[in-house]
C-alpha cells in the first residue's frame, strides 16, 4: 500500500485554497474581510507532515485557533484536500508539496506558505515514516532514510523556517519526537536513534535561537492511533492489546491529544517554555510494570 499518491511531484506549489486571483495574498484579503481576523496579529504556522495523523489533527486544531495553516507534505492529493476542508470551515490554509529529504523544497515550500499566507510564527515537525526492524537485520539504507527522513528533515525545516520566524519578530518550533527517543524500544533501533537526536536537536536549537525570539520545544508521544500505526497493527508489528495494557491509563491517544500538547507549545501560553522535550504517553514511561 503505497501510503498517497503524488509521491513524485517535489517542491512544487500546489493550486490549494489559498491562491486568488488579481494579485492580492489570500491573507490580506480574508483578513480585511473578516473582523475576527482584523482583531488578531496574523500568524501563519507551517506543519510537515500535516497531511495525516498527528499533523492533520495540529493543523486542524491550530486553524481553529486561529491560526493560517501551511500543511506541508509530500502527499498533494490528501494536503490538498485538508486544506480546502479547513478553507471551507472558515480557516485561512493552502497545501505545499515538499519531501522533507529534499532541502530545496522545503525551502521552496516554506517560503511559498509565507508569501501566500502570511508571517510565520510557527513551525511543527511531523513528516515521518516507521522503522521497524529486528538491529541485526537493520540495513544501512533503512537507517539512513529512517534518520534521513525524522532528524535530516526536522533540521531542514528548522533552517528553512528560521529566517522567516525571526523577520516575523519570533516564534515556536514544535517536533514530534517520541518515547522511543526517550526508553529502551527493542526492534526500532533507526527510528528511536532519530528521535533521540530530534530531542538533542531541541536542546541545542532552543539555545542557539532563545536570542531571536524563537522557542524549540518537543513532544514525545507514545503510542497514537494514527494511519503509520494503524499500518503496524495490520502488519502484525503493534499489538494493541498488549501495548495498550502497560500504558497506565489504558489505550492509545487520540491523534487531537497530541495536538493539543503541540498547539500549547506553540502558543504564548508557553512563553517561558524552551528546550523541554514534553512526553505525552499515558503514563507509560512513568509506570513500571513486571
Ligand atoms: N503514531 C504514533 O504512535 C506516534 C508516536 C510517537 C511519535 N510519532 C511521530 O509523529 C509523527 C507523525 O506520525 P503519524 O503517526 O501521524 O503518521 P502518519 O503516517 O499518519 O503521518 C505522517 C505524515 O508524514 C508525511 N511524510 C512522510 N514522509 C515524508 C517526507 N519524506 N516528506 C514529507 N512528508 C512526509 C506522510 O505523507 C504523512 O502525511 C511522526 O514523526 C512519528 O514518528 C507517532
Amino acid at each position: 500500500m503505497r501510503p498517497c499518491s503524488g509521491l513524485a511531484i517535489r517542491g512544487r506549489r500546489l493550486r490549494s485554497a489559498t491562491l486568488t486571483p488579481g494579485g492580492t495574498r489570500p491573507w490580506q484579503r480574508r483578513h480585511a474581510e473578516r473582523p475576527y481576523h482584523r482583531l488578531v496579529a496574523r500568524r501563519t504556522v507551517v506543519i510537515t507532515g500535516g497531511a495525516s495523523g498527528i499533523g492533520a489533527a495540529t493543523a486542524s486544531r491550530l486553524a481553529e485557533q486561529g491560526w493560517a495553516v501551511g500543511i506541508l507534505d509530500r502527499c498533494s492529493d490528501v494536503a490538498a484536500a485538508l486544506a480546502r476542508r479547513l478553507t471551507a470551515s472558515g480557516a485561512v490554509a493552502g497545501a505545499y508539496v515538499a519531501d522533507v529529504t529534499d532541502p530545496a523544497a522545503v525551502d521552496a515550500a516554506v517560503a511559498a506558505a509565507v508569501h501566500e499566507l502570511g508571517p510565520m510564527r510557527g513551525l511543527v515537525r511531523c513528516a515521518g515514516i516507521p522503522g521497524v526492524s529486528p538491529a541485526a537485520e537493520l540495513d544501512d539504507a533503512r537507517l539512513a532514510a529512517v534518520v534521513d527522513v525524522h532528524l535530516g528533515g526536522t533540521v531542514r525545516a528548522a533552517r528553512a523556517a528560521h529566517p522567516h520566524l525571526v523577520a516575523a519578530g519570533g516564534g515556536a518550533i514544535v517536533a514530534v519526537s517520541s518515547i522511543a527517543g526517550r526508553v529502551g524500544f527493542a526492534g526500532r533501533l533507526s527510528y528511536a536513534a532519530a528521535k533521540g537526536g530530534i530531542d538533542a536537536l531541541v536542546r541545542t536549537l532552543a539555545t542557539e535561537w532563545a536570542a531571536d525570539g524563537v522557542r524549540v520545544n518537543a513532544v514525545a508521544p507514545g503510542f497514537v492511533a494514527t494511519p503509520m500505526i494503524a499500518r503496524q497493527i495490520e502488519l502484525g508489528e503493534v499489538d494493541e492489546g498488549a501495548r495498550s495494557a502497560r500504558v497506565p491509563l489504558g489505550r492509545f491517544a487520540r491523534p487531537e491529544e497530541i495536538a493539543d500538547v503541540i498547539a500549547f507549545l506553540a502558543s504564548e501560553a508557553a512563553s517561558y517554555v524552551t528546550g523541554h522535550v514534553l512526553v505525552a504517553d499515558g503514563g507509560a514511561t512513568a509506570a513500571w510494570r513486571e
